[in-house]
């Protein structure tokens, strides 16, 4: 809508301050379309409105990547805080909470014209909107601060990326202010527990869209980006058209054997290592980094800590696999080695000269050396804390079969639990080769007694 008296009034202010000032039809103009940009209601698709088919407490949009679905969150928390106090917002993390859901260029902040947007208070975790209703913003990292909290209406971006799922039973708990408290849920899908659980709960509907919707609104970069990295292959049903898959018939692992073994929290360790698996490139279009924390903890079980993974330089990476040993006190980085030679050791090095560091390097195929791994799973051994959605769906979806694709993450991981498995291997093969020893020394005796 073009708020004429709006821009008369604005005119007349600027005409006080300099009395020069007009208002040229090129000044009308570009405040016409200003104005009409902020019109969600004319600009919105379909699948982007609120759905009124039926009631609802939880409305899911499962999306593709760029579809839309912060710019669908955003708008619909400016358009309930109107007649809500306490519209609150839940990010995966909080710098996504603040960079993506807030300031970010389809968050809060920017979908608001100046009249309508809220006051944001970083230090008191919280949004002021101009009528004096509150957004209170959470994390997903943090289930315990969502514990007794309560809202009326709640946005919560990238469900399906969220490391706790208890942090979704806290948020719905919470969820008793006013006399129809809902939630909007935008998110990629991804076949989690959490996610199908959602999808099937009688209460919630879904919109869905693909990355082709949007395609007219997005970058030709970022649309080329997203889309080389995953037209033609499985997981670009998931981020591109959104299809919730089925784990791969082919792949190693699933996705309820990883649930079942979840936890939330690691007991003391043994031993951890930090995983690099090196990028070759790094441009915009290049492979991931996988960088993977796991461990040995004392009841002599594995864990997977953390995922660190990017696409980022040499120095980039190193930074943040630098930055990981610290943060988790690991005893050692260890780095595929076959892409980069001893480059890799020399850009650790470079950032920090004192890191325990041991490379290794592919002799043995990606699926001979994955294998022993995935057996590590089948009986039980191995734990992720938390949930770590991107390196999950790569390990869930890979088959070895199938040539041309390399999933970076899931090769951290089998480097990182390799290591830490390696000295129990040999002091099982220790055992082994003494126990075969001493039943050739007894064999021997026997032939020397008969
Ligand atoms: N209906 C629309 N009209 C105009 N622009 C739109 C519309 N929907 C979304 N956009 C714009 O498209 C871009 C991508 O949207 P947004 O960031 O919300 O996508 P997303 O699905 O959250 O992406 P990601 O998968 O990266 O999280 C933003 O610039 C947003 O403002
Ligand atoms: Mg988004």
């Amino acid at each position: 809508m073009f708020d004429r008296a709006a821009l008369i009034a604005e005119a007349k202010r600027r005409q006080q301050q300099d009395p020069s000032f007009f208002l040229s039809p090129e000044d009308i103009k570009q405040a016409q379309q200003k104005r009409a940009r902020y019109d969600w209601a004319k600009v919105a698709r379909p699948n982007q409105l609120t759905p009124t088919s039926r009631p609802w407490a939880y409305w899911l949009i499962l999306a593709g990547r760029g579809f839309g679905k912060t710019r669908t969150g955003a708008e619909w928390v400016r358009q309930e805080a109107k007649r809500h106090n306490y519209v609150n917002l839940i990010g995966a993390t909080a710098d996504d909470a603040r960079d993506i859901m807030i300031e970010g260029e389809s968050g809060i902040l920017a979908v608001c014209p100046r009249s309508e947007r809220p006051r944001y208070i970083p230090s008191q975790r919280k949004l002021i909107w101009p009528n004096g209703h509150v957004s209170l913003i959470f994390t997903a990292d943090e289930p315990e601060r969502l514990r007794g909290k309560q809202h009326e209406m709640l946005w919560a971006d990238e469900v399906a990326a969220w490391r706790y799922r208890e942090s979704w039973d806290q948020a719905k708990f919470g969820l008793r202010l006013g006399s129809n408290p809902q939630a909007c849920l935008t998110t990629t899908p991804k076949p989690s527990k959490l996610v199908k659980e959602i999808i099937n709960d009688p209460d919630t509907i879904i919109t869905r869209g693909t990355t082709y919707d949007n395609r007219a609104n997005l970058a030709p970069s970022f649309f080329s980006a997203i889309i080389s990295k995953y037209e033609g292959t499985r997981l670009g049903r998931q981020e591109l058209n959104a299809e919730v898959l089925e784990d791969n018939p082919g792949a190693l692992w699933n996705m309820k054997q990883i649930d079942a073994l979840r936890v939330l929290k690691a007991p003391d360790m043994k031993r951890i290592v930090v995983a690099i698996d090196p990028a070759v490139t790094s441009n915009a279009d290049s492979d991931e980094t996988g960088i993977v924390v796991a461990g040995k903890g004392v009841d002599d079980q594995y864990y997977i800590l953390g995922d660190f993974s990017l696409i980022a330089t040499p120095q980039g990476w190193a930074k943040a696999s630098i930055k990981a040993y610290y943060d988790f006190k690991s005893d050692r980085i260890i780095a595929e080695v076959n892409n980069g030679g001893d480059l890799v050791e020399a850009v650790l090095r470079q950032v920090d000269p004192n890191v325990s560091y041991r490379k290794v390097s592919a002799s043995r195929g990606k699926m001979i050396r994955a294998e022993p791994i995935a057996a590590l799973y089948e009986q039980g051994r191995v734990h992720h804390v938390g949930i770590h959605s991107a390196l999950e769906d790569q390990m869930c979806d890979w088959n070895p079969m199938e040539p041309g694709y390399s999933p970076d993450r899931l090769d951290a991981l089998v480097w990182a639990i390799t290591d830490l498995s390696d000295n129990h291997a040999t002091g099982l093969l220790d055992f082994y080769a003494s126990q075969a020893a001493s039943q050739e020394k007894s064999t021997e005796k026997q032939h020397h007694t008969d």
